[in-house]
């Protein structure tokens, strides 16, 4: 504790003293002068390679490979290193064995959690409780900062409108306004409210993945982007920008190609839009090998891949050490300068200042606070809190004339499915830092929520039919044995323990390692053998509850149409299973909505709420006539639209007053709505505000999320919801790529998601 102590005022005394300038110069600036005028060439390039730890991870630091190039000045950080000691060990070998002693950065992808871990960040956003996502950021910057890590890969905040991409599930969905908050909420959590970094329980965030890798195309990961810019500037952009605006330290480029070159190298991207319009001070990082991988993209060798993506504004290189092997080469055959192998380097070091490393580099070494904090009981009981507020209630209809939901503490509950009593399975990919096997199962977590209640358990199916899809979708070794018994026979012993029960909860859905990196899908339904399962449950005639796991929007027309009762849980973290009984059994009425439209069909794709009218839109409540902009063969709506999700208590909206009908260009207008708890239980509702604009000098959305506010209601009760609207919310990117208001008719509409809410207007005056 006393060396916290002191570290915390050696840190607080530095932070007095960086702000201070002499000269025009800062304390920072001295420093960082003075220390690279010391630095040969080979040196400062060392300082732009990122490897993998490699042997080190075996606990071999010493003599592992990087552990000599860390002697030599040829790391600048590495990634994937866990363990205080470990990472200490390292820290040691850069400050007392390389020749200027310059400490790392360890960055690792503490994407939703540490070893406690939170939803996915799909889910997450689920929450709209921005409060919430920065608790979550917060406790993993605690408990990882502490470990050894000071700086982690997140927060990912690619808008993404194609459920097929895997990766939806580490983002916060479709909508550029929403994605803006949680980026911020993220970064605020990692970073601290102040930016400050100070003491060790803050880390450095990366955004990412800048830019447009959301819409990579046919949901294929890693697949060419090709965007209209005034698409990206209105829609994809806002949540990086939001993110650099709220003081992430780094930012990390993207795979995709974008116009043609592959954003690693996007001189437009990372130099004139990040830095120059946005004013981007930190330094960007290539993905995991993003540099070699262009010579794939077809755009040079490695030696002129490296000198593109330095030239466009890469200050770091992930893995490919195409900077550590080719830079020199360029700047002595004249293809790049040493001044900008200075200025990588001079932002690499600047975050490692702010980071506090050069005054104590073991300040993220902390073993005290790391056996204090990482998987502590105040840290995991706020994630099983987190994780009940992220669940999405997707239906809950009377079954024979009454509610299954929430369920009651008696009787015998059948609990089926292949997901229902897996461990490792339950945090969701991305949970590098995660105590897997110690995740409750949802079956252990039920029988500790409801005690009284006794619990059946049969695994149902396998996750899927084919045993080499099965593989794949599991290639992190989760623990989702595949039985060998027939599909049929595993029906049968289900539906023998279904028939002997009250109720039956079906956990079914994605195995988590079916969704994140490389896991795109073509198919986004329940799979085969899960749904004939489903089928045979609720031919039993006994009251279904659809626990459903996913990392992603799934098609789910049919289990809509035939399942009273389903609950999207998507992944829930390290205490999923308690959440998910806490939320079952009624302790926790759940409010969470989806951040991502559920469409009907692959076929519809992209569907999102914010769409626009064709000049043959379909009028509202029609689903086909001729020439006009539908389908023959399906609707063009949801399943589930945007901003969706149910409670177990019954909230009642009233009409949308405006508090005038015509805005001043300088002036405000508020939206009030009444909402008022009519149902049986104390609930929290998430009241959402669009807009649209309904002339434009181009064409815009037919709606648009301004504003949104989580309320808590007891039963009976009311509340006022008003919103203030002001100019920057009716503000967008035009043909010029300028934001601003255009003046004219605006239309808004509250409601408790993207479809419900009748519009009421009023008109913005011209200057
Ligand atoms: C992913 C990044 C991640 C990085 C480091 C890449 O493959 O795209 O999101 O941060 O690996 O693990």
């Amino acid at each position: 504790m006393a060396h916290k102590q002191l570290s915390i005022i050696a840190c607080a005394a530095l932070l007095l003293v960086s702000c201070s300038s002499f000269n025009g110069r800062s304390e920072m600036d001295r420093y960082l002068d003075d220390l690279m005028g010391k630095m040969t060439l080979e040196e400062k390039i060392g300082q732009l390679n990122l490897p993998v730890t490699g042997t080190i991870v075996t606990g071999q630091a010493q003599s592992s490979d990087v552990a000599a190039r860390i002697r030599k000045g040829e790391v600048g950080g590495l990634l994937n290193l866990k363990g205080v000691d470990q990472i200490r060990e390292v820290q040691k070998i850069a400050v007392e064995e390389s020749r200027l002693g310059i400490p790392l950065l360890v960055g690792l992808d503490v994407i939703h959690g540490y070893e406690t871990t939170f939803p996915i960040p799909l889910g997450l956003s689920c929450s709209w409780d921005m409060a919430a996502i920065e608790e979550s950021a917060a406790i993993a910057a605690r408990e990882a900062g502490a470990d050894g890590i000071n700086w982690t890969f997140s927060p990912m905040v690619d808008i993404a409108r194609d459920p097929r991409w895997g990766r939806v599930s580490e983002g916060a969905g479709e909508d550029p306004y929403l994605g803006s908050e949680v980026a911020k909420a993220m970064v605020r959590g990692y970073q601290g409210p102040d930016n400050s970094l100070s003491g060790n329980d803050h880390i450095l965030a990366c955004v990412k993945h800048f830019a447009l890798y959301g819409a990579a195309e046919a949901g294929l990961d890693y697949n060419t982007v090709d965007m209209s810019r005034i698409r990206m500037y209105n829609d994809y952009f806002p949540p990086y920008k939001a993110a650099v605006e709220a003081g992430a330290g780094s930012v990390m480029a993207s795979f995709n190609d974008i116009d043609g070159i592959p954003a690693t190298a996007n001189k437009w991207l990372l130099d004139d839009v990040l830095r120059k319009e946005w004013g981007f001070g930190g330094f960007v990082v290539t993905d995991y090998t993003g540099i070699s991988e262009m010579i794939v993209h077809g755009i040079g060798d490695l030696q002129e891949v490296s000198r593109r993506a330095l030239d466009a504004g890469i200050d770091m290189d992930m893995v490919s050490e195409g900077l550590l092997g080719t830079v020199k080469k360029s700047i002595d055959e004249g293809k790049l300068s040493v001044s900008q192998v200075d200025q990588a380097c001079r932002r690499i070091l600047e975050a490692k200042y702010k980071l506090g490393l050069f005054d104590n580099p073991y300040k993220y070494c902390d073993a005290e606070a790391a056996a204090k904090y990482v998987y502590c009981p105040e840290h995991r009981a706020a994630a099983r809190r987190i994780a009940s507020e992220s669940f999405v209630l997707l239906k809950n209809d009377p079954f024979k004339g009454e509610k299954i939901l929430p369920m009651r503490r008696k009787g015998t509950v059948a609990v089926v499915g292949p997901l229902a009593n897996t461990h490792t399975n339950m945090p969701g990919n991305w949970s590098v830092a995660a105590r897997l096997e110690e995740a409750p199962t949802l079956l252990e977590g039920l029988q500790e929520v409801a005690p009284e209640v006794k619990f059946v358990y049969a695994k149902g199916s396998n996750l899927v039919a084919d045993a080499a899809y099965e593989q794949r979708a599991t290639l992190f070794g989760r623990d989702l044995h595949r039985d060998s018994r027939s599909a049929q026979a595993l029906r049968e012993e289900a539906v023998r323990i279904a028939r002997g029960a009250d109720v039956v909860i079906a956990a079914l859905g994605e195995a988590s390692e079916m969704t994140g990196e490389s896991s795109s899908r073509s198919d986004i339904s329940l799979p085969d053998v899960q749904r004939e399962l489903l089928e045979a449950l609720l031919a039993t005639g006994k009251p279904v509850v659809l626990v459903l796991f996913n990392g992603r929007p799934l098609t789910l027309g049919w289990e809509k149409e035939h399942v009273s009762a389903i609950l999207d849980v998507w992944f829930g973290g390290s205490e999923a299973a308690l959440a998910i009984g806490d939320v079952l059994f009624g302790d926790v009425n759940p409010s969470g909505k989806l951040t991502m439209t559920f469409p009907k069909s692959v076929g519809q794709i992209p569907l999102y709420y914010a769409r626009k009218n064709t000049g043959r839109a379909l009028p509202e409540g029609h689903w086909f006539e001729k020439f006009r902009t539908n389908y023959l063969d399906i609707d063009n709506d949801p399943v589930f639209p945007f901003g969706y999700g149910l409670s177990y208590t019954d909230f009642v909206y009233g009409e949308t007053r405006l508090s005038a009908t015509e805005m001043a260009w300088d002036g405000a207008i508020e939206a009030t709505v009444s909402v008022e708890n009519r149902g049986a239980y104390a609930g929290k509702e998430t009241v959402q505000l669009y807009i649209r604009d309904v002339v434009g000098s181009v064409t815009r959305p037919v709606k648009e999320l301004k504003g949104f506010q989580k309320i808590s209601l007891e039963p009976g009760m009311g509340q006022e919801v008003t919103f203030r609207i002001t100019r920057d919310m009716l503000e967008f990117y035009g043909s010029d790529l300028k934001k601003a208001a255009e003046p004219g008719e605006f239309k808004v509409f509250i409601g408790p998601d993207s479809q419900r809410g009748a519009a009421v207007s009023f008109t913005l005056r011209p200057q």
